[in-house]
């Protein structure tokens, strides 16, 4: 059993007397800032405008907000006005609705005057279980990278990634990236490429917190996938999960499904780390996972951040239209090499039966 990592550097939520403080990602890399969440509507809005964000982290978030709700108020009428405000914030993370239906079983049976407490004390748990959660997910993964060690015989090992699935997006040491820091703690050379990820370009969040625990990270533009997946460059893709469907497509960040084909023509695995709680057994295939589609201000502006804080500036001339801006798409199964979770490592196609279970 490998020890514990020492990260995350900073806890991306915790709870702070009857207030909520996440990690404000929103300028990050450039700025480490926090943000103090007072009501439901705070946190609804914090995950609306992706200040929190990354599937297990918008699951626990969510918890904590109805936690937020109820201490003003705990009656029937208020935990389903949260759970239905919380659940409608953003509709592709799976995470988000299993939290709120882990809050909903727990608080529901409840007086009103014990929910408030019963709420602290359940998302406190659901985020120490995130942690645990990461860390099995890591555990699931090392082998891969230790085998790809040998096979680079004395060159890192280097891994392709997508998005950020890393601390920033969890409440432990993330999900994809999990298995690179026991790697790192191991003593395993391991370097990451992070694709820039755009428009909301999360990679930079990858490579900043690879780079903070020591681990070499360079960005690469999301179009270069195929040319370094084709010329040897790298030996593992590895990559998150918003949704997993129970046939084992994956939803995960726009861009994704693409580097899973070219991943698939040039023979490199191609991971998927997610923690259990991102199957939805309801889903019978990735066409039924509903697809964010986050409207053409990303389109039209760019969001730059610089050392100076979070600018918006016109990346269209007028007249130019913009097409759909969906934040997800959808892997299928065929292309997944395996899908790493906490109890273990799957080869997809699921039997559907498999994810029922949960
Ligand atoms: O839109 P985002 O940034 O919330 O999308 C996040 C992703 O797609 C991640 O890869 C996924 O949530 C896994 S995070 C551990």
């Amino acid at each position: 059993m490998t020890a514990t990592v020492k990260l995350p550097p900073y806890a991306t939520i915790r709870r702070d007397e009857d207030t909520v403080v996440i990690l404000d990602q929103r300028e990050l890399p450039f700025a480490v800032r926090f943000l103090t969440l007072r009501t439901l509507e705070d946190t609804a809005d914090a995950i609306r405008t992706m200040a929190v964000r990354g599937a297990p982290l918008i699951g626990v978030t969510a918890a904590f907000g109805v936690a937020l709700a109820l201490q003003r108020d705990a009656r029937d009428a208020a935990l389903d006005d949260a759970i239905t405000t919380l659940a409608t914030t953003r509709p592709t993370a799976v995470n988000l609705h299993w939290a709120l239906a882990r809050m909903r079983q727990v608080l529901a049976p409840l007086v009103p005057a014990e929910r408030a407490q019963a709420a602290w004390e359940t998302a406190e748990r659901l985020r120490n279980e995130d942690a645990a959660l990461c860390h099995a997910i890591g555990e699931t993964g090392l082998p891969w990278l230790q085998a790809a060690e040998k096979k680079r015989a004395g060159e890192p090992v280097r891994v392709l990634t997508h998005c950020n699935a890393g601390w920033v997006a969890t409440c432990g040491i993330g999900t994809a990236l999990a298995p690179v820091y026991l790697a790192h703690q191991a003593g395993i050379a391991v370097e990451v490429l992070a694709s820039e990820t755009r428009p909301r370009n999360q990679g930079l969040l990858t490579a900043w917190e690879l780079s903070v625990a020591g681990i070499p990270a360079q960005v690469v533009t999301d179009n270069a996938a195929a040319w370094l997946l084709a010329n040897g460059v790298v030996d593992l893709v590895i990559v998150g999960a918003d949704r997993i469907a129970a046939n084992g497509d994956v939803a995960n960040k726009v861009g994704t499904a693409l580097k899973a084909f070219a991943a698939h023509t040039y023979g490199i695995p191609f991971l998927v780390a997610a923690p259990t709680s991102t199957f939805d057994p309801d889903c019978p295939h990735g066409g039924a996972i509903p697809i964010e589609d986050r409207g053409s201000d990303e389109l039209t502006h760019a969001v730059v951040r610089t050392a100076n804080g979070v600018t918006r500036l016109p990346a269209l001339p007028d007249g130019i239209g913009t097409g759909p801006n969906p934040a997800f798409d959808v892997t299928p199964a065929r292309f997944v090499t395996a899908i790493l979770t906490e109890r273990g490592a799957i080869a997809p196609p699921l039997a559907g039966p498999w994810c029922r279970s949960h």
